[in-house]
């Protein structure tokens, strides 16, 4: 009969609806730091990916630009731009996850822990902000010297009362993506095909990639693993001298920026098995934050795992970068309670 049939065709309205865009949760990111040479193509990534309903787009400046713009895109996203500090707070509201692309970029000869000193004031100030308007927000910490400006966040959200280590990640997909494409060249694999686990930091020999543990294996020559370990740990300086004055890598951290806030958002929809590289607050070495495997879930990282079976080459490495590692933790720790 009619009744039947609309009955059971409503109850398949109902499936359907469930795995259709109409059930994707509502989700609103925002970028700060959205006019910079990363935060720019990360907006327009950010606005091309179906799983976010609201991107907000902050800067000191430039934003209403950048908005206009990107707006345009005929993408699920309302885009709004916020500009100065007094915007802020209606930048962050109602905010799952807050991307952080804010802050100087290096030059030839500096290091990542030589940008310390600007971007540590501006990374507190944003995470004090935060703390007041989204406090249960995903953190993706992209500003130099990540190995200390993740510190430094865990401490001003600790004072503000609000630190969840749960929420708080430092974004090493840049290093991951690096690790993939030269071993994909050296092993002569499909690219699309490798992944590579790296662990540790964000600057130097802290970034140690597991090549021992790459797929697909490839049975690569120790001199060619030496090479591959050290051209991933130089990425970021290698781009910083082809640049020449000009900044640092921008495109793709844009793109790993992306894949890592699509992982998060995936994590926080319930989707499982979402596993990627990050740098947390970490109980699997001795210090306080390393990065590592971590699982993704709807309360941020669900499960931090073990670094697996290491081969004597990065056990070396992982021994190498620890005193520089916890020396950058403890200076951030530092800066923040100062
Ligand atoms: P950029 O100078 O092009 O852009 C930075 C933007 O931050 C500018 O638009 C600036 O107006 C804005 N800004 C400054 N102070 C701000 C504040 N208080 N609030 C909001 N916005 C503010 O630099 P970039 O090339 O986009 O790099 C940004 C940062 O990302 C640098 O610290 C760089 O070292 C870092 N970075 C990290 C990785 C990584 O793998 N984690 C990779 C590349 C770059
Ligand atoms: C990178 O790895 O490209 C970034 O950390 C930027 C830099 O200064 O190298």
């Amino acid at each position: 009969s009619m009744l039947v049939r609309s009955s059971s065709s409503a109850k398949q309205a109902v499936i359907r609806r469930s795995f259709s865009s109409g059930s994707v949760p509502e989700r609103k990111v925002a970028i700060l730091g959205a006019a910079g040479g990363i935060g720019q193509p990360l907006a327009l990534l950010m606005k091309l990916n179906p799983l976010v309903s609201s991107l907000s787009l902050y800067d000191i400046a430039n934003t209403p630009g950048v908005a206009a713009d990107v707006g345009h895109i005929n993408t699920r996203s309302e885009v709004v731009g916020y500009m100065g500090d007094e915007n802020l707070a209606k930048a962050l509201e109602g905010a799952d996850l807050v991307i952080i692309p804010a802050g100087v970029p290096r030059k030839p000869g500096m290091t990542r822990d030589d940008l310390f000193n600007i971007n540590a004031g501006i990374v507190k100030n944003l995470c004090s902000a935060i703390a007041k308007y989204c406090p249960h927000a995903l953190i993706n910490m992209i500003s130099n010297p990540v190995n200390s400006t993740v510190p430094i966040a865990a401490e001003i959200f600790k004072k503000a009362g609000m630190y969840d280590e749960k929420k708080l990640f430092g974004v090493t997909t840049l290093d991951v993506v690096r690790a993939r494409t030269f071993y994909a060249g050296k092993a002569n694999v499909p690219v699309a095909e490798v992944n590579v686990p790296v662990i540790g930091g964000h600057a130097g020999v802290t970034i140690l990639p597991l090549f021992s543990q790459a797929t697909p294996q490839a049975n690569l020559s120790g001199d060619v693993l030496t090479a591959l370990t050290k051209r991933t740990q130089d990425g970021g300086t290698e781009v910083v001298e082809a640049k020449a004055g000009k900044g640092s890598a921008t495109l793709s951290m844009a793109y790993a920026g992306a894949l890592f806030a699509d992982a998060c958002l995936k994590g926080l929809n319930g989707v499982p098995d979402v596993i990627e590289c990050s740098y947390v607050q970490s109980t699997i070495t001795e210090l306080p934050f390393f990065a590592s495997k971590v699982r993704l879930g709807k309360n941020g990282v669900e499960e931090v795992l073990d670094l697996g079976p290491l081969s004597d080459f990065e056990k070396e490495g992982l021994e190498a970068l620890k005193p520089e590692l916890k020396s950058s933790i403890e200076k951030g720790v530092m800066f923040a309670n100062q």
